[in-house]
C-alpha cells in the first residue's frame, strides 16, 4: 500500500504559488486539478482538512499544477468542460465554451419556445459543438448542422454529439462558413464567430492569447469581419421567418445590430449577458404573411 500525506498543506502551497504568478481563482482551479489527480470530488475537496492522498499520485498532481503555473487554462489541462450541463471534450483547435455563450442558447429558447418542433438548426463556427448540442438537448426532435473551418474541431464536435446521445440528430462538416452547404431551409441559425479585433489578441489574458486557437478568436481588423461574411448568405440559408442569433463582443452591440438590419433581418434586438453587457444580436428573417402564424 502506498504512503499517504495530508492534502491541505499541498493545496495551500500550490495556491500560494499560482496566486503569486497571477492566476485568478487559483483555489478553484486547484480543486479541479486535485479531483483529476486523486479522484476526490471537488465537493469534498472544498473542505480538505483531514483528507490524505497517496504519495504515488503526487507526481501527477504536481504535473497538472506545473501546467497551470505555465498559464494553461484548467479546462485544457482537464481536456473537457461543461456547457449547458453537458460535458464536452475539447481539442487543440476548439475554443473552451464560455458561460457567456449560454446567453445565446437562452435567447434562442426564449424566441422559439416550442420544444417539440422539428427545428432545422445551423451552427456556424461550431467548435466543440457547444451551442448546437445544447439546443438539440432542449429540442428533442430537432436536427442540426454544425460547420467549422477546422476539421479537428468538426471531429471533436461529432464525438461530443455521439457521447451525448445526440449523434443521430447532428451532422458536422468542415468548411468555410456556409460555403460547404448545398441547401438552406434552416429555421434557426446561430453563430459565435471569432470577434476579437486581431490587434487586441496579444493583450488578452495569457490563458486566452497563448492557449486558445487564433482562428477561434481573430475577427479581422475591427472584429466584425465574420458577420460581414456570414450575414449576406442568409438569403440562401434561412427558411421563412428563421431566427438568427449571433454572439458578439461587449462593445460590438450597435455595430452587429446594424449589420443585422442591413442584411434584411426584422425584429433586431441586442440581448445582454448575466453581467449586463451586450452579448447577442437576434433577428428574424422575413416571412410571407401567410406563414407568420405557424411559428409559435
Ligand atoms: C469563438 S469560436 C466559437 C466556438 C463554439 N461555437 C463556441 O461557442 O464555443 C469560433 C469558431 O469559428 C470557427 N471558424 C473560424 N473561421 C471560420 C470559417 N471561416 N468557417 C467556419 N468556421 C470558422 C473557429 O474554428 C472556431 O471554432
Amino acid at each position: 500500500m502506498s504512503d499517504e500525506v495530508e492534502l491541505s498543506p499541498l493545496l495551500a502551497a500550490a495556491e500560494a504559488r499560482l496566486a503569486a504568478l497571477g492566476v485568478e481563482e487559483a483555489r478553484l482551479d486547484l480543486l479541479y486539478l486535485a479531483e483529476a489527480a486523486f479522484g476526490i470530488p471537488t465537493s469534498r475537496l472544498r473542505r480538505p482538512q483531514g483528507l490524505r492522498v497517496p504519495t504515488d499520485k503526487l507526481a501527477h498532481f504536481d504535473g497538472l499544477v506545473e501546467r497551470r503555473a505555465a498559464r494553461e487554462p484548467v479546462q485544457r489541462i482537464l481536456g473537457n468542460w461543461e456547457f449547458w450541463g453537458l460535458e464536452l471534450l475539447l481539442g487543440p483547435e476548439t475554443l473552451i465554451p464560455r458561460p457567456d455563450t449560454e446567453t445565446l442558447v437562452e435567447t434562442v429558447l426564449k424566441h422559439r419556445p416550442s420544444r417539440d418542433r422539428s427545428w432545422r438548426i445551423l451552427d456556424l463556427g461550431t467548435g466543440t459543438g457547444a451551442i448546437l448540442l445544447a439546443l438539440l438537448s432542449e429540442y428533442g426532435t430537432a436536427f442540426g448542422v454544425g460547420v467549422d473551418l477546422s476539421p479537428d474541431a468538426a471531429a471533436v464536435a461529432r464525438g461530443n454529439a455521439h457521447r451525448l446521445g445526440l449523434g443521430e440528430r447532428a451532422q458536422f462538416l468542415a468548411g468555410d462558413w456556409a460555403t460547404a452547404l448545398g441547401g438552406g431551409g434552416f429555421d434557426i441559425i446561430v453563430s459565435n464567430p471569432p470577434y476579437i479585433p486581431d490587434a487586441d489578441i496579444a493583450g488578452l489574458q495569457v490563458e486566452v492569447a497563448r492557449f486558445e486557437p487564433w482562428r477561434a478568436l481573430a475577427g479581422g481588423p475591427d472584429g466584425l469581419g465574420p458577420y460581414r461574411l456570414l450575414l449576406p448568405d442568409l438569403a440562401r440559408l434561412a427558411a421563412p421567418a428563421a431566427l438568427v442569433a449571433m454572439e458578439h463582443g461587449a462593445e460590438q452591440g450597435p455595430a452587429v445590430a446594424a449589420l443585422f438590419q442591413a442584411a434584411g433581418l426584422d425584429k433586431v434586438a441586442t440581448i445582454c449577458d448575466l453581467g449586463g453587457r451586450d452579448r447577442v444580436a437576434v433577428g428574424e428573417w422575413p416571412a410571407p404573411a401567410s406563414e407568420k402564424n405557424l411559428l409559435e
